[in-house]
């Protein structure tokens, strides 16, 4: 008989259970034959049957759906990202080994996904690679659609990871928490910091905001932060504008929160194209 996704994704974690630890009490964790994920303390997580772990000790309310997830996975699958993933793994492919990752506030998991496909083809080093968000709707989307990586529900404020275990910590168009990536990270290891500049997206927001001061914003003040906590950092903003297929326009209008400031209809005919307008930050600690 085959393996069953959960018994597969067990597996996985627990080649990597060096890497957990208990959110209620710190101690090591183990992945058992039974597929849970129990402490020293026997504190226990199931797997779910999709093949991820909800670390979560209580539900927190999340303002991402799963309709969010599967239109940001449509838009992400339309490679409108590529630019941002030559960028990271230029970066790690300085790093010259198989890397750990952390992907901080992953959602649906579809970036952490190119990413590591690109970091592989890019030369002979591999990337075993772990996606945390708080909402559960996105690590579901993310276990039934991607295998072959660790997913868990959980607060990166009580994340269920020991003191320097990974070698690059992503968070991308996600809330940042320094003192956990910090924590987190090996010492030699880069944060990933991506954060939308003021033309992401402007297409979307010409036609969703009445408003005008919504219309424009600026992320000066994120990158400012970013550059105060780190040794050696570096900035490279990553700027194009590209066709948009009719299709994608009601994806792409509920992909972000944005879409609650909606009007009522979208002209899909001036959506014709859209720009993709982003700071990749990228420190090390
Ligand atoms: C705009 S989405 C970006 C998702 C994904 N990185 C992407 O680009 O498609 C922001 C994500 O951060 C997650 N998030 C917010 N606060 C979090 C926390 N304290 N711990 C973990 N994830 C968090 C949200 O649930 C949401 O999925
Ligand atoms: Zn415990």
């Amino acid at each position: 008989m085959g393996m069953t996704k959960k018994e597969a994704s067990a597996n996985y974690m627990r080649e990597h259970q060096d890497i957990l630890s208990c959110p209620l009490c710190q101690k090591e964790m183990k992945v058992t034959e039974e597929s849970t994920v129990i402490c020293e303390n026997r504190h226990t997580f199931d797997l779910a049957k999709q093949g991820y772990v909800n670390f979560m000790t209580h539900p927190a309310p999340s303002m991402y759906g799963s309709e969010l997830f599967n239109a940001r996975k449509k838009v992400i699958d339309r490679n409108l990202y590529h630019l941002m993933y030559e960028t990271i793994v230029e970066q790690l492919n300085l790093y010259e080994k198989d890397l750990i990752v952390l992907d901080t506030g992953c959602g649906e998991g579809s970036h952490l996904v190119k990413i590591k496909e690109a970091y592989e083809q890019s030369g002979t080093y591999k990337m075993h690679a772990a996606g945390i968000d708080i909402a559960k709707e996105g690590i579901v989307a993310a276990a039934k659609n991607y295998g072959g990586m660790m997913w868990y529900v959980g607060d990166l404020a009580k994340s269920p990871f020991k003191d320097q275990s990974f070698d690059c910590i992503l968070n991308i168009l996600s809330p940042a928490n320094y003192s956990e990536f910090q924590r987190l990270l090996k010492p030699d290891g880069v944060v990933v910091k991506v954060v939308p500049q003021s033309g992401y997206l402007k297409e979307l927001r010409d036609q969703f905001f009445v408003d005008e001061d919504k219309k424009t914003y600026s992320n000066a003040k994120t990158v400012e932060r970013f550059k105060e906590q780190f040794k050696e950092v570096t900035v490279a903003r990553i700027t194009a504008t590209l066709p948009l297929e009719k299709e994608l326009v009601p994806d792409l209008a509920h992909m972000t929160p944005l879409g609650w400031h909606q009007k009522e209809v979208i002209n899909e005919k001036s959506l014709s194209k859209v720009t993709i307008d982003l700071d990749v930050c990228i420190g090390k600690f």
